[in-house]
């Protein structure tokens, strides 16, 4: 067996945790393999809505074994909100929910870590969530982390030689009043690492792997989005793990041979939140128009997010970069009341057209469109793909041609049912 991985190609919140739930049915275990709790992932059925930020998005399916793998790092604090917030929903995960000894835990101080370091950035700031995601990859790459399965002995000492470091580092580097934060929030990050005690802690890479072995189908659901990545996004303003498709096998200890399909996840159009390049943002009328119709507000900071038409210069970088096998497109619908919609096929830059992803996307960089009709019609309730107008059909056909990777979801509104398969014969 293989494992099968989904992945975002833009700059995140494309709607991984919906498709995650949607195709969640079709395999026996759903491995998330990075990032943390600055991820949101959203899930809506029935009348139930729920954000997720560390636990899989298959945990709503029965009997489904989900994994938070070593590429993860876990902030107890924003665990154990998680797990409560559940309970009070009626769902005790606990039986479906492994959790890698090898993933590494956000301590409290990497939070303040965050926040004195985009503070003392100023206008250059990147914009982080402010959830220690930074300070956390670095400390694990600097060898000096604390993973999950420290917590099984000599915890402490190796926790207070930590926070020791990193408080003299607030205070000489940064000048950064830590003190009262700090006071307010240890408790409840112990409170957090009891709670973790109490959950499968597993080699994850061997639970996987030997599960593939016994024929076992497995999802990898990925975090972020591609132009986040810290190798390939538009570094520095992006995240600090691998967010790409090689992620997943470092991220859960797959080698690259047991990668099956990879589900390449985008809006229809596309948006970022935080610092950094974004060539096709619109700061008018039209880019409102999209945030209000998309509802782009962060899931996990609530911050606005930035919106702009469709770059396939960029999504073709991310397609070679994950070697995509069929795409997924999101929020088709948002789409819905425009007369035309443009989408970018080059940059102008000095000039010159190219269609290549640049080494730096600076100012001199300008989208060149292309403009489709619209097809000014409500595709919310629609329920297969006959149904879709022509101009909508356009739209696909368009994306496929240019990136030579079929779309086999199209994704019309938040809902479970909201999922139209295509080319479903
Ligand atoms: P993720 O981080 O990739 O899982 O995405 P987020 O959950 O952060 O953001 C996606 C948002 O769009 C969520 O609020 C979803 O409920 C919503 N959403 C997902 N698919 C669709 C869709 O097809 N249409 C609309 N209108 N909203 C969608
Ligand atoms: P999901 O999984 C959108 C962005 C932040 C910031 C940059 C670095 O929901 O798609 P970090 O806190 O990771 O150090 O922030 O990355 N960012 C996201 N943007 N969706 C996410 O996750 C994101 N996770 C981080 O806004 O620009
Ligand atoms: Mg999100």
């Amino acid at each position: 067996m293989k494992v099968d991985v989904l992945l975002g190609l833009q700059w995140g919140d494309e709607g991984k945790g919906k498709i995650v739930d949607v195709l969640t049915p079709d395999y026996d275990i759903i491995a998330r393999f990075q990032g943390g709790p600055n991820a949101g992932h959203t899930l809506e059925f029935n009348d139930f809505k729920q954000v997720l930020h560390t636990i899989p998005s298959g945990i709503f399916r029965e009997n489904k074994m989900n994994i938070i793998g070593n590429g993860v790092v876990i902030d107890p604090i924003v665990f154990k909100k998680e797990i409560d917030n559940l309970k009070e929903k009626g769902f005790d995960i606990s039986e479906n929910l492994y959790i890698s000894k090898k993933a590494h835990l956000i301590l409290p101080t990497h939070r303040l870590l965050d926040a004195a370091s985009e503070e003392a950035k100023g206008k250059s700031k990147i914009g982080s969530t402010l959830k220690g995601i930074g300070p956390t990859y670095r400390d694990k790459t600097g060898r000096e982390g604390l993973r999950i399965g420290d917590i099984l002995s000599g915890f402490q000492e190796k926790y207070n030689e930590r926070i020791q470091k990193h408080k003299i580092i607030l205070e000489k580097l940064y000048g950064f009043d830590y003190e009262e934060l700090f006071n307010s929030c240890e408790k409840d990050w112990f409170d957090g690492i009891e709670l973790i005690k109490k959950f499968k802690l597993v080699d994850s890479e061997q639970l996987l792997n030997n599960s593939l072995k016994e024929g076992k189908s497995v999802i990898a659901e990925g975090a972020q989005g591609t132009l986040l990545d810290i190798d390939f996004g538009s570094y520095p303003f992006v995240t600090s793990s691998n967010t790409i498709c090689a992620g997943a096998c470092t991220g859960l200890g797959i080698a690259p041979q047991k990668i099956g399909k990879v589900f390449g996840i985008f809006k229809a159009y596309c948006t970022r939140v935080g610092s950094g390049p974004f060539p096709t943002e619109l700061l008018d009328k039209t880019g409102e128009e999209l945030r209000k119709a998309g509802n782009e507000y962060g899931s996990t900071t609530g911050r606005p997010r930035r919106c702009g038409w469709l770059d396939l210069v960029a999504l073709k970088y991310a397609i070679m970069i994950d070697g995509v096998t069929e795409m997924i497109m999101m929020k088709a619908d948002v789409l819905d009341e425009f007369d035309t919609i443009k989408i970018c096929t080059g940059y102008e830059i000095n000039g010159e057209v190219t269609e290549e992803f640049p080494y730096e996307l600076n100012d001199s960089v300008k989208p060149v469109y292309v403009e489709l009709p619209g097809w000014k019609t409500d595709l919310t309730g629609i329920t297969c793909q006959n149904e879709f107008p022509e101009e909508f059909n356009n739209y696909i056909n368009f994306i496929e041609e240019e990136t030579g990777v079929p779309i086999s979801i199209a994704s019309v509104g938040p809902k479970r049912a909201q999922t139209i398969f295509l080319n479903q014969d």
